[in-house]
């Protein structure tokens, strides 16, 4: 008889969690830089190609159109890993998503999620960490399935940032696209998420903000994402280094224990960064922000599942998730895949 969703077998024992199965969604709206190039020339804003591969590493990113939102990327996701996973959506009984572009201000996108994948009744709740998101949704999530709270949660992260770019701002717009993924997260007698570790640091909230907010049926203030680039290049790659070696050492193990680094697609050079502090070969880094730029709270969660479904990353191999955002928030989980 087939296993119940998050079933453990035995009793008293650790209880974990693992990833059972992801998914991920892009909208099929594909923007090459040279198509943003032209894009940006007819409201008289210059940049090139080069510059944006030299500088980021993207080369495209996709946008969703008007009658898409978070939810909808953020259920097709989920609905794939649900597959991947051989479970149905009347498996699962917590939701978690991880967006700074919700459908409404409320209820949130995940009782939106909800209402779409058609169960009614299990938990659901957004968690706002806009880069970090995932980071944030994934350790409450292994918190919440081994505290006995959940057996079958599923963790999104969903984003439609082409609404906060503002389009005269070539520092920002070219560098973010639209995007979900998701996992699967099961109850299980071996693990799984191994650690997980956060931070904020509430000190910086100007260098990366949307600082618009809405009163009496207006918005007051800018409703565009903001970004002092250089700022959170350098903060980043600080952090991300220093997170890394936090939750290795909680799970006592060293980077030579890790199969793939998974992070936050922001920019290739974070990326390349990290790998150097952390002493791992650049091949052992996941890289998509090529083809999605930078999805905020979907990008590691999408990434991963393009690395499992592509074959490279396998079962039984062991990940270091980690994300910088807005806030500023960090954070990083091991997990063995
Ligand atoms: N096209 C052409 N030129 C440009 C563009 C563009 N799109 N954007 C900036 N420039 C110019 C600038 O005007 C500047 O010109 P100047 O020297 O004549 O003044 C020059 O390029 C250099 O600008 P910098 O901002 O110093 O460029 P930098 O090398 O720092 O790259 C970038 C900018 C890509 C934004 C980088 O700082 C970065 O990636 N920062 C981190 C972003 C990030 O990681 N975000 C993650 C969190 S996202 C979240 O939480 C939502």
């Amino acid at each position: 008889m087939r296993a119940r969703a998050g079933e453990y077998s035995q009793i008293n024992a650790p209880r974990h969690s693992r990833i059972a199965g992801t998914g991920s969604d892009l909208p099929p709206l594909r923007l090459t830089n040279n198509d943003l190039v032209d894009m940006l020339a007819r409201r008289g804003v210059e940049t090139s190609d080069d510059w944006i591969v030299e500088r980021t590493g993207i080369r495209a990113r996709h946008f969703v159109g008007d009658d898409v939102n978070a939810s909808d990327l953020a259920t097709a996701a989920a609905l794939r890993a649900l597959e991947a996973a051989g479970r149905t959506a009347a498996d699962v009984d917590l939701i978690i998503v991880a967006t700074s572009t919700p459908d409404m201000v409320f209820p949130s996108t995940a009782s939106i999620v909800q209402r779409k994948l058609g169960v009614f009744g299990c938990a659901a709740f957004d968690v706002q960490a806009v880069c970090s998101g995932f980071i944030y949704a994934l350790s409450v999530a292994d918190a919440m399935v081994k505290a006995g709270s959940a057996n079958c949660a599923l963790v999104i992260g969903s984003e439609v940032f082409s609404r906060l770019l503002d389009f005269d701002d070539r520092t920002t717009c070219v560098l973010f696209g639209d995007g979900a993924g998701a996992v699967l997260l099961e109850a299980s007698d071996t693990p799984g998420v191994v650690a997980t570790k956060l931070h904020a640091d509430g000190r910086h909230l100007e260098i990366l903000c949307t600082p618009g907010t809405v009163n009496g049926g207006k918005v007051f203030g800018d409703p565009l994402l903001k970004m002092d680039g250089p700022a959170v290049f350098k903060l980043a790659v600080g952090v991300l280094g220093d997170v890394a070696n936090e939750v290795l050492e909680l799970a006592g193990r060293t980077t030579s224990d890790v199969d793939w680094l998974v992070p936050h697609q922001a920019n290739i050079r974070i990326m390349q960064s990290t790998a150097r502090k952390l002493k791992l070969p650049a091949d052992r880094v996941v890289v998509t922000v090529d083809e999605h730029g930078n999805t905020s709270a979907a990008s590691i969660p999408l990434a991963l599942d393009v690395a499992i479904r592509s074959g490279q990353i396998q079962r039984g191999q062991r990940l270091l998730l980690e994300g910088v955002g807005g806030g500023f928030t960090w954070g990083a989980a091991l997990v063995d895949y």
